[in-house]
């Protein structure tokens, strides 16, 4: 996808958009080369490349460096750029000059958690030219408040709210609405009702598309895998085989040989 119009056009076409993190130019350039549709720099990059525990850690200065190397490496797909935790609680001029400061660094659009008490920051973004994903149900930046990484709107209420949050989204000018961790009866539900697509991660099959975090896909980390995403590759494994021959030839002395050796 090259714009944001495009994610209309996949929806009106029923064509599943396909996602996937990105954090650094190397993985961007590589997924760019994939026909992986867009990328998103996820704040999950505070934990995925930082190793802090939550992603409430990301800062905006890390989100402009990260996305600005992702840009390198993918300079013509869109790029979605996370607004990390209370850079749009500050109101809307804050905000704006948050989101402004990830478009400057290469991001086609910024998407942001939850809805209530910021619609005015959306609207204000929005009307401003930067485009905005929306992000529901299950918003790692309120894990403090969610009490941990669990499943949303489970019970009616919580639905009814989701629906409720994901229209006024909609309403606010949102291009794209990411359902993260509901069940998939509820994200068909929302997605049945909204006009602009919806791109789960862990919200079942029944959305506009799917996400997912790229170092889950690779199966890199061995300590962490979400029951809702497919490890296509053991990663881990491949890199620490890789690692262990490498050790191995220097210390039997077959590395370095041939052309290796510079005369
Ligand atoms: O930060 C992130 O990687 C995300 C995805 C999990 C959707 O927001």
């Amino acid at each position: 996808m090259k714009t944001i119009l495009d994610f209309a056009r996949a929806r009106a076409e029923s064509r599943p958009i396909v996602m996937v993190t990105a954090y650094d130019a190397l993985i961007a350039r590589i997924v760019a080369a994939s026909p992986v549709d867009a990328i998103l720099v996820g704040d999950s990059v505070a934990m995925v490349v930082h190793g802090f525990p939550s992603t409430v850690e990301a800062t905006l200065a890390m989100m402009v460096l990260h996305t600005a190397a992702v840009r390198r490496g993918a300079p013509h797909r869109v790029i979605v750029a996370d607004m990390p935790f209370g850079s749009f609680r500050r109101g809307k001029y804050a905000a704006a000059e948050a989101a402004p400061a990830l478009l400057r660094a290469g991001a086609t659009a910024v998407k942001l958690e939850g809805v209530a008490g910021h619609e005015d920051v959306i609207t204000h973004l929005v009307n401003g030219g930067i485009p905005v994903m929306g992000h529901l149900g299950l918003t790692p930046q309120f894990v403090n408040q969610l009490g941990g990484y669990r499943v949303q709107g489970r019970t009616p209420d919580a639905a009814r709210q989701l629906l409720a949050d994901a229209r006024g989204l909609q309403e606010l000018g949102a291009f794209a609405v990411v359902l993260e961790c509901v069940p998939d009866e509820i994200a068909r539900c929302v997605t049945a009702e909204l006009t602009i697509p919806t791109i789960g991660i862990g919200a079942g099959a029944g959305t506009s598309g799917q996400i997912l975090v790229i170092t889950d896909l690779l199966g890199l980390d061995e300590r962490f895998q979400p029951r809702f995403a497919r490890r296509y590759r053991d990663g881990h494994g491949e890199v620490m085989n890789v690692l262990e021959d490498f050790v191995h030839d220097v210390r039997a002395g077959s590395f370095p040989a041939g052309e290796e050796v510079i005369a």
